[in-house]
């Protein structure tokens, strides 16, 4: 079944196991005339890239992608692009024991029963080494954003880790620490805290918060394809992701109706929302705010403590996960998430595009 592509008119691909020669991204209906270079989409795969700080996974990958077709001199043709990025620092035989065995929290057991085989070599096509290919073929979004919408922005953090939760949000402040988290203090407790976790031979989950300011309003579309829908299908997608929430999410059930309205008010130049519980959608489609996405990760199953399973024959077993693995899998999973954002945006503003041009209602004289 052909179900490894996501997106309608930008539409990705990926392709690979964790301990294969390599995994990649095949990107279709990219508009032509995008200026696209290796460094613009290496940026963003540096920022995901294991092993740069000692709360990741101390696996040395270069993630160093190529651009194989779709892009000449320096522009996009509108043809396929195909990204490649190759496996450099597998060791699988860290991996030999977990063949006859299921790992607790892993995709092992499933992909058997499933398949009948699986690359258990790190996962195979189960590891979150897939997400590299997913961050690639998001930075080629991020240049074609930046033709089609100007003045769209993608930030993304991590706001809780464990029971601790962030409160500010500081965007410039997730580049000066190590969780890419908007809020100095929190992090300075975070680097405290993992690193108790971390020694524990334990793990922990985390939230993050992916924002899009500038998106123009009428993106997406209603019921079936709703912006909400497009998003929370993209997010979910993530390893190890298990809940998302638009605006205020689950919040939203302990709000009164007058608490949780977004008043709108007429500004010299258009709408203006008193607040933005809804996360920047209404009725599956943009309003213009901030659109606010949130997605739970669960903690890195791979730990040292012991933990019950069983093999593939059946008999019981102590399963004690050696390798390397992110003590908090949040850290590396926010470009991830903005790469999902950038790829759906886009996709939505293509279709946009298609079936509406440049037809636009009017509010007060004010396109
Ligand atoms: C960026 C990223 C890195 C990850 N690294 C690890 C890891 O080092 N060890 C681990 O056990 N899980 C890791 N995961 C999660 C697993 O890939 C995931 O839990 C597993 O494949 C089972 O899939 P599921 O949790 O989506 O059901 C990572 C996830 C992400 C997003």
């Amino acid at each position: 079944m052909s179900l490894n592509s996501f997106g309608h008119l930008f539409r990705v691909t990926t392709w690979g196991e964790s301990h294969g020669p390599a995994l990649g991204a095949t990107v279709d209906g990219c508009p032509p005339g995008v200026p696209v270079e290796p460094a613009m989409l290496q940026h963003w795969l540096d920022k995901r890239k294991p092993g740069k700080t000692k709360f990741e996974t101390q696996r040395r990958e270069a993630d160093e992608v190529r651009i194989l077709s779709g892009v000449f001199e320096g522009q996009t043709t509108g043809t396929p692009i195909q990204l490649m990025i190759e496996n450099t620092d597998q060791r699988s035989k860290d991996y030999g024991n977990i063949a006859e065995t299921f790992r607790p929290g892993h995709a092992d057991i499933t992909y058997w029963q499933k398949y009948g085989i699986r690359d258990y070599r790190g996962g195979g096509r189960s590891s979150a080494r897939e997400t590299a290919a997913r961050v690639a073929a998001g930075g080629i979004a991020r240049e074609a954003l930046k033709v089609l919408a100007p003045n769209l922005r993608i930030v993304g953090g991590l706001v809780q880790m464990g029971p601790h939760v962030a409160t500010g949000r500081d965007w410039d402040e997730v580049e000066n620490n190590p969780f890419w988290t908007p809020d100095a203090a929190a992090a300075a407790h975070y680097a405290e805290y993992l690193d108790e976790i971390r020694k524990a031979h334990s793990s922990v989950g985390a939230v993050i918060e992916v924002v899009a300011q500038g998106v123009p309003a009428g993106i997406g579309a209603p019921v079936y394809g709703k912006l909400d829908t497009e998003l929370a299908a993209a997010m979910m997608s993530i390893n190890a992701v298990k809940g998302v929430e638009i605006g205020e999410g689950m919040a939203a059930a302990c709000l009164t109706g007058e608490a949780n309205a977004d008043e709108i008010d007429m500004g010299p130049d258009g709408p203006i929302y008193s607040s933005n519980h809804a996360g920047g959608i209404l009725g599956g489609i943009s309003t213009g705010q901030d659109v606010v996405v949130r997605f739970a990760v669960k903690p890195t199953s791979s730990i040292l403590t012991p933990r019950r399973s069983i093999t593939k024959s059946g008999e019981s077993i102590e399963v004690v996960t050696k390798g390397r693995h992110d003590p908090c899998v949040g850290i590396r999973a926010v470009p991830v998430g903005e790469a999902m954002m950038a790829c759906v945006l886009l996709d939505q503003i293509l279709l946009h595009r298609g079936q509406i041009g440049g037809n636009r209602g009017a509010i007060g004289g004010l396109l």
